[in-house]
């Protein structure tokens, strides 16, 4: 089976630094080596201060996945690496370490789509047939695929601006609760009224599945200074109304995109969602209603391997590699690259990060 082969794969996309090797569906290791605490006092990723951290932290990971995989560099048969979509930074100094090592070694090299790893995780995790429906929602990416094969990808809609992700850690640095703001806000909402303040739903008046979701940041800006002006300070649960209603926000218009997608692709398999925001518990709750309701499996990965990590990018590499063989050493790293070149480009879709 092609997919038993073994395959290194190395990450560096954003602001995790990370390798794994897997055979198969098998994660032999998956090492990620994460930023957060030196992007912390600047409120986001610094990319250039991310390029060095992976530039120094890319070689310590390959070693220590070959390690705890057991498993010789001899041994492996091929090596893939994100090439983008990306901080270019980052994804130039994964595309110079895998080229580096494949021309050291003979090993053959894969390019991968990062995009492409997320949504083939699915695969990796539940063994997920072709061709299903899979969200994309982390603080990078925001937008639905149709996947019917390793490197074919339909995308039925996607943010038209900040990916949800992102709005969650703005809501947090708004608030002055700790990033990453998904969690906080989420822990903080929990003793939230969801139903006191009510935030714009997004482009539900409008067909289709694209989203927006840079309205809901603003409005909960304009709140937040209200409440400063009529009482002349926040509350604690104020803050917590606040994060619950910006939360059932979000929650309610990935919920109906994701009727509209369901509804939009007979045929599937299943629905699956990815990314860091998939960690959030009422969204997930949702998602899993909304499948129920259209009768087709709801998957979730587990949470690491829906963030950031390369055991994705390993198994989508030996995807590719059964259907297109290696790249050779003219592979190129690409700050942008749409899964679905026949989608029109999303412009601004989810700015933090990786592109599409
Ligand atoms: O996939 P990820 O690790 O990295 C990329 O952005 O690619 O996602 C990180 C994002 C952050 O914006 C973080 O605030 C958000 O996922 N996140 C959450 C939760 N946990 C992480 N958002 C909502 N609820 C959560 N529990
Ligand atoms: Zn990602």
């Amino acid at each position: 089976m092609s997919n038993d082969i073994t395959v290194l794969g190395l990450e560096s996309s954003c602001d995790d630094t990370a390798a794994a090797v897997v055979c198969g569906r098998r994660i032999l290791s998956s090492v990620v080596a994460d930023q957060t605490a030196l992007h912390a006092a600047y409120g986001g990723v610094v990319p250039e201060i991310a390029a060095r951290a992976h530039a120094e932290k890319l070689d310590i990971c390959v070693e220590a996945a070959l390690t705890e995989a057991g498993i010789p560099l001899a041994r492996i048969d091929a090596i893939a690496v994100t090439a983008g979509p990306g901080l270019i930074g980052g994804v130039l100094s994964g595309v110079m370490m895998a080229k580096g090592l494949s021309a050291a070694t003979g090993i053959p090299l894969i390019g991968v789509n990062h995009l492409a790893g997320h949504a083939l995780t699915p695969r990796l995790t539940d063994g997920m047939e072709y061709p299903y429906l899979i969200l994309l929602v982390s603080g990078g990416h925001c937008q639905f695929l149709r996947v019917d094969g390793p490197t074919s990808f339909s995308r039925l809609g996607s943010t038209i601006d900040d990916a949800p992700g992102e709005a969650f850690d703005k809501t947090a640095r708004l608030l002055g609760l700790p990033q990453p703001g998904g969690p906080s806000v989420e822990k903080t909402a929990l003793t939230g009224d969801e139903k006191r303040f009510t935030f714009p739903r997004a482009l539900l008046d409008r067909p289709g599945c694209d989203l927006s979701f840079s309205g809901l940041k603003t409005a909960l800006l304009r709140q937040r200074d209200q409440l400063v002006t009529d009482q002349g300070g926040l509350h604690a649960h104020d803050v917590s109304d606040l994060c619950a209603g910006f939360q059932a926000a979000i929650r309610d218009v990935l919920a109906e995109k994701s009727r509209r997608a369901i509804a939009a692709c007979p045929g599937i398999t299943g629905f699956a969602v990815a990314g860091g925001v998939a960690a959030n518990t009422q969204l997930r709750a949702a998602l899993e209603t909304v499948s129920a309701d259209f009768d087709v499996p709801f998957i979730a990965p587990p949470l690491a391997l829906c963030t950031d990590n390369a055991a994705m990018i390993a198994f989508a590499g030996a995807e590719r590699f059964a259907i297109d063989g290696a790249d050779d050493l003219t592979l190129s790293a690409r700050p942008r690259w749409p899964l679905d070149r026949t989608a029109p480009a999303a412009l601004g879709s989810g700015k933090k990060g990786a592109k599409a």
